[in-house]
């Protein structure tokens, strides 16, 4: 979904309303899907995420003083906030602009102050990463005004998944933020959590496409039983480092599983390991898959996900499990969450020729079982952050 002369506009109109008349440039990031390999990338996991064309986009220039003047067409909250300023919890959205900028000081680099105009094309809070797409879109933006582009993308997503680790408070690992940095069209990014080694892989679906299924379920990572599950599976490794020379989790091989989950008495333990270590042999599975063109084994990966996800990691929840579920029943060949959890957004593999019929058939089930009408997007897999011509 790229930005319409419209959506540009209105973008130019506000800035031109409350910062007046100047030279604005106009800067993107992408949100992202993840395609298989979730909740892992805390337990040195690989995983398989891709950016999108729909994201964040803002419309700024620099200010002498050093200070955040963003309005945004999704949001009436306007606060001005001096950089270097505490978190709040009553400036909303501002605390990541903030965060990020506050960040990229304490790391020696220049900063300056921005004012302008934020507007975001991706549902926020739905599982897309909104949240990453605009520490993305600040941190680069950052980098381009006040840097000449000095800090690299692996860095400005390390900036991202610090100001959400630190400053915002939630403990995410780093797939979003790396995701986003580093998208390039058509491709999957595979990361290694742990390392940070990466490798692009094709998405070629041949016949198919990834629709994004929006449960329009609304849910916040921060108040959600995301930290929870963390420090779940922390607790899990600590008693198994005390019998395998592993780091994380997804040091062990699915082959060891049975014997590991035998050293855990807590159940919920023992079906948190199950997933993390059968998610992450379904990465590789997924990686075989799309590199051999077999759609049907893809799909397959993509319900087993989905089902470890809903009764062994159990953060699914009743619309995202409803939606998967009309989705399969309306001719999807894989259906699963995507991102957190806990409401949100899943993804589902689907004939390009059957796309409208799938439509209209996953939302009768999923508005019968649920009384809500879903959203679906189309997007293509695209590039990471980037100023965009006005
Ligand atoms: C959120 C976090 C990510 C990742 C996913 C689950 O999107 O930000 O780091 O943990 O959940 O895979």
């Amino acid at each position: 979904m790229k930005l319409s002369k419209e959506e540009y506009k209105k973008m130019y109109d506000k800035a031109l309303k409350n910062f007046g008349k100047a030279e604005y440039r106009l800067f993107f990031a992408p949100s992202r899907i993840n395609i298989i390999g979730e909740h892992i990338d805390y337990n040195g996991g690989k995983v398989l995420p891709s950016a999108i064309e729909m994201g964040t986009y803002a419309l700024v220039k620099k200010t002498k003083r050093n200070v955040i003047r963003l309005k945004s067409l999704n949001s009436n909250y306007y606060k001005e906030v001096l950089i270097g300023s505490e978190y709040a919890s009553e400036r909303g959205w501002v605390n990541y602009p903030l965060g990020v900028i506050n960040n990229i000081e304490q790391r020696g680099y220049e900063i300056g102050g921005i004012e302008g105009v934020i507007y975001g094309n991706i549902p926020t809070g739905a599982g897309l990463s909104s949240s990453a797409s605009l520490e993305l879109l600040i941190g680069s933006l950052i980098n381009e005004l006040y840097n000449d582009s000095k800090i690299s993308l692996k860095e400005l997503a390390l900036i991202g998944k610090d100001t959400e680790n630190n400053f915002i408070g939630v403990n995410s690992g780093i797939m979003d933020q790396f995701a986003i940095a580093m998208g390039k069209a058509d491709k999957a990014i595979l990361l290694d959590t742990e390392s940070l080694d990466y490798e692009y892989v094709d998405v070629d679906l041949k016949d198919k496409l990834i629709v994004i299924l929006n449960t329009n379920k609304g849910r916040r990572l921060i108040d959600s039983k995301y930290n929870e599950r963390r420090a779940e599976c922390e607790s899990a490794l600590e008693i198994l480092k005390q019998k395998y020379e592993i780091k994380n989790l997804c040091d062990l091989d699915i082959s060891q599983l049975d014997e590991a989950i035998d050293y855990l008495e807590d159940e919920n333990q023992r079906k948190r390991l199950r997933h993390v270590v059968t998610e992450n042999a379904r990465v590789y599975q997924a990686v075989d898959a799309l590199k051999s063109g077999d759609m049907e084994s893809l799909g397959k990966l993509l319900n087993e996900s989905h089902y470890s996800l809903r009764y062994d990691y159990e953060v699914t929840g009743k619309h995202l499990d409803e939606i998967t579920s009309a989705a399969r029943i309306s001719g999807a060949l894989g259906a699963r969450m995507t991102g957190a959890g806990f409401g949100g957004c899943g993804i589902a593999l689907v004939e390009k020729d059957a796309i409208e019929e799938f439509k209209i058939k996953t939302e009768k089930l999923y508005k019968e079982s649920t009384g809500i009408k879903p959203g679906f997007y189309v997007s293509k897999i695209g590039f990471g952050p980037k100023e965009l011509e006005v």
